[in-house]
């Protein structure tokens, strides 16, 4: 009996790229069904099935997903948006039950990762350089008298994404007018260094860091790799590859790292598909492959570093058109 591998994507959007990658890698062997609380999301149309579901934070949304993940007999489920991810990683268990794993990290480390200031206070905790962060302005104004830190600095939410919200800031007279205007705020030394970006695999099976790739940002729009350069050191894979272990992350992850005098320093993580995956992908790290054969309770073997470096990724806009 040939059984079949249908993965389901929530909150498609406007990631057609990640719905194209898994219809490639799945072409005969399974489906791609999506879905998005908006008819409008292009995304959707380039899925197999799709279906229109509540908003996330509406009553009964996850039994709209285990439903569909029954009927359609649904292998694998992941999200494409950061607020779902700890929702989705909550309900493993009740995914479970009905045939489906949930090809993320686990709910703990979700919501660390979502909230800054924890994930800030991790790093320190485990010894990895990152930005000196505050959420209390006057312990921030004080180290500013110390000399301890100096502007400009950022502010920016707390759970944020997208960068919303998030300001460059020179002065004391601005960190007080946007405190006064918003809560949930934090005060961040700015890394003045190379920003890059870096998509991971973890096995599901394993455990193991299976894949990375890196590459250096060259421009960002709306929060997002715009135009970005791929590139290898064997010393930021050895990094990532620790850092990831102690975590204890699980399935794909994008890291946020700068790089400031051949120092690594990190910034965030976000344990999804990052809005500049579609690079890795181009470049050959097939992370699709990677979840296709965990699926089928096959272990990956590592392949760290599996590309060639110097290849640009630029990004442009497409239309889909809907009659
Ligand atoms: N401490 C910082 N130093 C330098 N640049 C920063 C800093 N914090 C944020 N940025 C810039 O803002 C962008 C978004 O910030 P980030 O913390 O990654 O939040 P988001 O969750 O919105 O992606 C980063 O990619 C970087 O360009
Ligand atoms: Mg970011």
């Amino acid at each position: 009996m040939i059984t079949l591998t249908n993965i389901l994507i929530l909150s498609a959007g406007t990631r057609n790229k990640i719905i194209q990658y898994f219809k490639n890698e799945l072409e005969g062997c399974g489906k791609v069904i999506a879905t998005d609380c908006s008819d409008i999301a292009p995304a959707i149309y380039d899925a197999d099935k799709l279906y229109i579901v509540p908003r996330i934070t509406e009553p009964g949304y996850i039994d709209t997903i285990l439903d569909i993940c029954k009927k359609e007999k649904i292998s694998g489920v992941l999200s494409l948006i950061d607020p779902e991810l700890s929702l989705i990683a909550k309900h493993r268990a009740d995914f479970e039950a009905v045939g489906t794993t949930v090809i993320e990290s686990d709910y703990d480390i979700c919501e660390i990762t979502l909230n800054k200031f924890d994930m800030y206070k991790w790093l320190v905790a485990h010894k990895y350089n990152c930005a000196k962060t505050y959420v209390d302005k006057d312990a921030f104004y004080k180290d500013v008298t110390s000399g301890m830190i100096s502007y400009p600095v950022f502010v920016k939410p707390i759970c944020g994404s997208a960068s919303i919200a998030i300001s460059k800031v020179y002065d004391k007279e601005t960190v007080d007018l946007l405190f006064a205007h918003s809560d949930n705020l934090m005060i961040q030394e700015f890394l003045d260094g190379q920003e890059i970006g870096a998509d991971c695999y973890i096995d599901m099976i394993s455990g193991e860091v299976v894949s990375i790739f890196t590459k250096k940002k060259i421009v960002m729009r709306a929060g997002e790799t715009d135009k970005s350069v791929s590139f290898k050191d064997v010393k930021l894979f050895e990094l990532i590859k620790n850092f990831c272990k102690e975590f204890g992350f699980r399935g794909q992850i994008d890291i946020d790292i700068f790089e400031i005098g051949g120092e690594y320093y990190i910034s965030e993580v976000n344990p999804r598909f990052g809005g500049g995956y579609p690079h890795a992908y181009e470049c050959g790290v097939n992370h699709m492959k990677l979840i296709k054969n965990n699926l089928e309770g096959k272990e990956n073997i590592p392949s760290i570093g599996n590309y060639d470096d110097g290849i640009y990724m630029m990004k442009y806009n497409e239309v889909k058109i809907l009659k």
